[in-house]
């Protein structure tokens, strides 16, 4: 049972697509907390288990993975995610952390759901499903241009681009504009930023809005 004097955990995920900067603020937020003695835990996704590596692995660099059909991939990135929510961020909650997440739910309904054309109606309850009572407290989507964010896929690519990597610029603009879509309807929850601005500017608008909404 947390006392009195522990603070609440809270879940903060970060979406968008490729190339947006999510690691970059992620670090940043964390170092944020923990100046002002947080405990924080960022998890990443697919993997940050070791179940939920292995099931990475099957997606992402598998030589058979072009063959993978949409609702398999939905199922293995939903199986990784409700073992990280069992094995780490429900604990860490629990024991009242900061929790940072490299993509979380949203990332199966804009990539599977809308990318990839699966019906929404069952890609939110096996959402639902796998996350359980575990739902973000924030979402903060960065959003940057198809442009931008291809061509710094591009320039940190090292040898042959992973199967998701290879995707159409037609598939990047559905996810872009998925997440934008997604953003106006919960505006409760999730909120957008520029990705295009320097990385000190998004920094402190992503701090004034954790501190604005998780009070
Ligand atoms: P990765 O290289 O780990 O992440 P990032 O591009 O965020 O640095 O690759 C994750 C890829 O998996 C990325 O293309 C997004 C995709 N993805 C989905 O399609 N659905 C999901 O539910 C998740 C979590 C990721």
């Amino acid at each position: 049972m947390p006392s009195n004097s522990t603070p609440a955990g809270r879940l903060i995920s970060f979406e968008g697509s490729e190339g947006s900067g999510k690691s970059t603020q992620i670090k940043r937020l964390a170092a944020r907390f923990q100046k002002i003695n947080r405990d924080v835990v960022t998890t990443r996704e697919p993997g940050g288990t070791e179940i939920g590596e292995q099931i990475r692995n099957i997606i992402v660099h598998n030589s058979k993975g072009d063959e993978m059909c949409a609702e398999a991939e939905l199922l293995l990135f939903t199986a990784a995610r409700a073992q990280l929510v069992r094995e780490v961020i429900a604990p860490a909650l629990r024991r009242g952390a900061i929790v940072l997440s490299d993509r979380y739910l949203d990332s199966s309904t804009v990539y599977q759901g809308i990318g990839r054309n699966l019906a929404a109606d069952p890609v939110a309850q096996i959402n639902r499903f796998a996350v359980g009572e575990v739902m973000p407290d924030l979402t903060i989507v960065i959003d940057v241009p198809l442009e931008v964010s291809l061509q710094r896929v591009k320039a940190r690519a090292s040898g042959l681009p992973d199967r998701m990597e290879r995707e159409t610029i037609d598939f990047y603009r559905k996810i872009r504009d998925g997440y934008l879509v997604l953003a106006q309807g919960l505006p409760g929850r999730i909120i957008v930023v520029d990705g295009t601005e320097t990385a000190d500017a998004i920094e402190n608008k992503i701090w004034a809005e954790v501190q604005a909404r998780l009070k």
